[in-house]
């Protein structure tokens, strides 16, 4: 077994960690509640990706997951026992509103009501992220993300769910990752829907945005003024593989398809040049973004949420290619990067998780610095954590160094951005239980709890016993 050195660069600064600072673990709803037929929720398009032969790892489906829609209760006082202060779920909208539109399934969100209640008993702060992956599969039948009325369909439903848990959720996440639902959706086909069509993901992308800023406007209308509403982007941090000039502008290609094609039209209420550049031959931009969709999309938000796991290393194709295109989540039979699918991609570095992605805690600071300086924003990381090679021992413990050594480097990262002046409110670790693992099933796992998907049994490891210490001491020692 290798264990993951922690690299000096990410231990120098002090550890200290506001005495608000959120403590959480991260899930989402397809990936964790199982019941997928229960209570009216009907088919999202990762119960019909999933049910689709050689689309997953072995077959998995989130059929039953990890039966949390029945075991919430339990996986709340394990939560109770960390010790962890906040809780970042995601609602299902085919729970909430099976056909994406019409009125909601009260027996859906009362599933929603019990576990805030159990939440907030416990002392624990509920983070609700409105979509994370699970478009009814009746919207896609429509059209899907590509087709402009996905985004007020999608605002419909949050409205409801913010009408239903206004009151008690303080916190709300409009999108997760949208770059995963366009490009690995819509481009790689190596998420559902597994579509492969470039164009079409390019205009998934502007309707994730105009959903994302609808949505921002329907949760304050619904909202207490104190609620805070927030978005999870995957933000790459790119990095050009040596300082060639064909290399910088493999970067700057990544960063504007990766990271501006999401910030500059949420912060900025533009889409920058470059991008426009590069992508028209695919896509018309003058018809599909809409008078007054910039304004609507970069309604001002009252946080920021980065999810970080690796950096991205990138060349031009001439300097080599060492990775598939499919930036590790998925085997897409296409790229996943519109009007830049000829960037090389290269690892940072040999260190690996289980998943191929390198080991480098400094992207985390560099991008939580970089955000701050450009948005000034208060932020989140809303996920971040590792798969590894788990063996459950003789004993029925589960030792994971390798995963406490890379949540270490990391929180360790975050305090350094903090110590240079980033407003890091809190940390979400990816994740709270061993879960399906969208594309590769259930053969990765991420929990800082083991699940036994035979006999749902539940078992902290390693990992999760220091986690509780950290928090318990309010951060590293
Ligand atoms: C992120 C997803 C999350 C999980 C982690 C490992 O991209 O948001 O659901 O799959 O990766």
């Amino acid at each position: 077994m290798t264990t993951i050195p922690i690299p000096s660069h990410a231990s120098s600064a002090a550890r200290v960690f506001p005495p608000e600072f959120s403590w959480g673990a991260a899930t989402a709803a397809y990936q964790i509640e199982g019941a997928a037929a229960e209570d009216g929720r009907t088919p999202s398009i990762w119960d019909t990706f999933s049910h689709t032969p050689g689309k997953v790892v072995n077959g998995d489906t989130g059929d039953i997951a990890v039966d949390h829609y029945h075991r919430f209760r339990e996986d709340v006082r394990l939560m109770a026992d960390l010790g962890l202060t906040a809780y970042r779920f995601s609602i299902a909208w085919p729970r909430v509103q099976p056909t994406g539109r019409g009125p909601a399934v009260e027996r859906g969100l009362d599933f929603y009501r019990a576990l805030v209640d159990e939440l907030l008993a416990h002392g624990i702060t509920p983070v609700a992220t409105v979509y994370h992956w699970d478009l009814p599969q009746e919207l896609e039948g429509a059209g899907g993300w590509p087709t402009r009325e996905t985004a007020y369909r999608f605002a419909d439903y949050t409205a409801l769910a913010a009408e239903a848990l206004g009151d008690r959720v303080p916190t709300w996440i409009t999108l997760n990752e949208p770059w995963c639902s366009a490009f690995l959706g819509y481009a790689a086909g190596a998420h559902a829907p597994g579509r492969t069509d470039a164009a079409a993901a390019l205009r998934a992308a502007h309707h994730l945005n105009l959903g994302h800023g609808l949505a921002v406007g329907a949760l304050r209308s619904a909202l207490p003024s104190a609620a805070q509403v927030s978005v999870s982007l995957n933000l790459h941090a790119v990095r050009p593989l040596a300082d060639r000039p064909e290399d910088i502008e493999a970067a700057r290609r990544i960063d504007a398809v990766g990271n501006r094609i999401w910030t500059s039209p949420m912060f900025k209420g533009r889409y920058d040049e470059d991008l426009l550049k590069d992508t028209a031959h695919l896509v018309d931009w003058d018809t599909l973004v809409h008078d007054g969709d910039l304004a609507e999309i970069s309604r001002p938000l009252d946080l920021l949420g980065l999810n970080y796991y690796a950096p991205t290393v990138v060349s031009s194709p001439a300097n080599g290619d060492r990775l598939p295109r499919d930036d590790g989540h998925g085997n897409g039979s296409a790229s996943p990067w519109p009007g830049a699918d000829d960037v090389a991609f290269h690892l940072a570095n040999d260190e690996v998780t289980a998943m191929g992605w390198p080991i480098d805690p400094t992207g985390l600071s560099d991008s939580l610095l970089a955000l701050h300086r450009e948005f000034g924003l208060p932020l989140l990381v809303t996920e971040n954590g590792a798969a590894f090679e788990d063996t459950v021992a003789p004993d029925g413990t589960v030792h994971d160094p390798e995963r406490t050594a890379y949540v270490r480097a990391h929180l360790g990262a975050v305090a350094d951005a903090i110590a240079a002046g980033a407003d890091v409110r809190g940390y979400f670790l990816w994740s709270l239980l061993d879960n399906f693992e969208w594309a590769c099933g259930y053969g990765k796992r991420f929990g800082i709890v083991h699940v036994d998907y035979e006999t749902q049994v539940r078992t902290p490891k390693t990992s999760a016993r220091w986690y509780a210490e950290v928090i318990r001491r309010g951060g590293l020692d």
